[in-house]
């Protein structure tokens, strides 16, 4: 188990101080940190067509980013190339070990675990990130500069990649195995490999305002929600045809506001919206699959796992009712299991012992039984 070491001030200093608002190095993050992954598993999971993969490197002075899958490396050469693979976490138990670390900030904010393999001089370049990273060094050295929050010009140095100008440095450092660099976003930052390296990037992801919207309007479009009029019964006599006034402003204000107001539609549409994943899961369906009692007889012998990457979460607003969000989709299982909710959305991995309380819930067993065979959770062996 990986455990995250902090020899210079408390999580809580972390939070008040740093987390979203400044960058900082912290030493041996990860005592006795060996890589979760090899360079050539990971090469190997680039070439799969449903991982995300990209290889940024330089050709004549010129940046270059190609999209994944990748049949070769062969053309690429000792240096100043690097193998980025998104989401490692969802395909590598192993990788999926440097979540839990870090899970004093919720899951839902987390977003997945990103891997580097680069040789020396390898990087991909001065850049501004919008998400909350944690960049812990695995084998070799890298050498980070990150500079301040401000102005920083973005530019597109090639069609994939989006770069800043150069930058002064408020952190220049030399990661070695087990340093951890937390950065948030809006910073710019640099890494170059002084060696062939691994970097294991812990990223988090925020929404914007734009994008809760649209899920939301895709959302209410989908359940059929939000059906009220504007209405304006005791209309006053109006004089200007082409004008919209302050009443009928605040009219159709209110109309969206009254969306906003309803926490139960609100917290529905987040729970669905926010479990879903970015990338795709490696779902592995039960070649035969289990009925419910077959279910609970593995259950008595064996953990499940919740599969790397799977968002399952609850909200304060509902979880009394037993309502739950799994990968985007919502189950009501009524107040009875809200305990069981909370043991499926708070641990990633749920024995008998965890759950006996609700295994006499007929809905939550079959849904349960569903889940394994589709791949969501799996049984340790
Ligand atoms: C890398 O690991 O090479 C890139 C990580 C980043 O800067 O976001
Ligand atoms: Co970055």
């Amino acid at each position: 188990m990986l455990t995250l070491n902090l020899a210079d001030f408390s999580l809580e200093h972390f939070l008040a101080h740093y987390w979203q608002q400044k960058p900082v190095v912290i030493r041996q993050g990860f005592e006795h940190f060996v890589d979760l992954i090899s360079p050539d598993e990971l090469a190997g999971l680039a070439c799969e067509a449903e991982v995300e993969s990209r290889l940024v490197y330089k050709k004549d002075g010129q940046w270059q980013a190609e999209v994944g899958p990748f049949a070769s490396y062969q053309h690429l050469g000792e240096r100043d190339w690097t193998l980025i693979v998104q989401a490692v976490d969802h395909w590598s138990p192993a990788v999926a070990q440097l979540v839990a670390p870090f899970s004093f900030i919720p899951k839902w904010r987390f977003d997945d675990v990103m891997i580097s393999y680069a040789t020396p001089g390898g990087g991909v370049g001065p850049h501004i990130d919008l998400y909350d990273v944690f960049i812990c060094q695995g084998s070799g050295r890298r050498r980070w500069r990150v500079g301040d929050l401000g102005n920083h010009r973005q530019f597109a140095a090639h069609a994939a990649l989006l770069h800043t100008d150069p930058f002064e440095a408020i952190i220049d450092v030399e990661l070695l195995p087990g340093d951890i660099l937390y950065i948030p976003p809006g910073f710019p930052h640099d890494g170059v490999s002084l060696e062939h390296s691994m970097s294991f990037s812990a990223g988090f992801r925020s929404k914007s305002g734009r994008d809760m919207l649209s899920g939301l309007a895709d959302y209410v479009i989908d359940k059929e929600l939000g059906n009220a009029l504007i209405s304006d019964p005791g209309r006053p006599l109006h004089q200007n045809q082409g004008q919209i006034d302050a009443s009928d402003f605040a009219r159709i204000r209110a109309q969206l506001q009254d969306i906003l107001d309803d926490d139960k539609l609100v917290a529905d549409f987040a729970g669905s919206f926010l479990s879903r994943s970015k990338c795709q899961l490696d779902l592995q369906t039960l070649d035969e699959p289990l009925d419910d009692s077959a279910l609970l007889a593995n259950l008595r012998q064996q953990a499940l796992i919740r599969t790397g990457g799977l968002r399952c979460f609850y909200l304060d607003q509902t979880v009394a009712q037993g309502i739950c969000h799994v990968a985007g989709e919502r189950f009501d299982f009524g107040p009875d299991c809200h305990g069981a909710v909370l043991a499926l959305c708070d641990h990633e991995s749920l024995d008998h012992a965890l759950l006996q309380r609700w295994l006499q819930q007929p809905e939550f067993v079959h849904a349960l039984t569903q889940w394994v065979n589709d791949g969501y959770w799996y049984f340790e062996e």
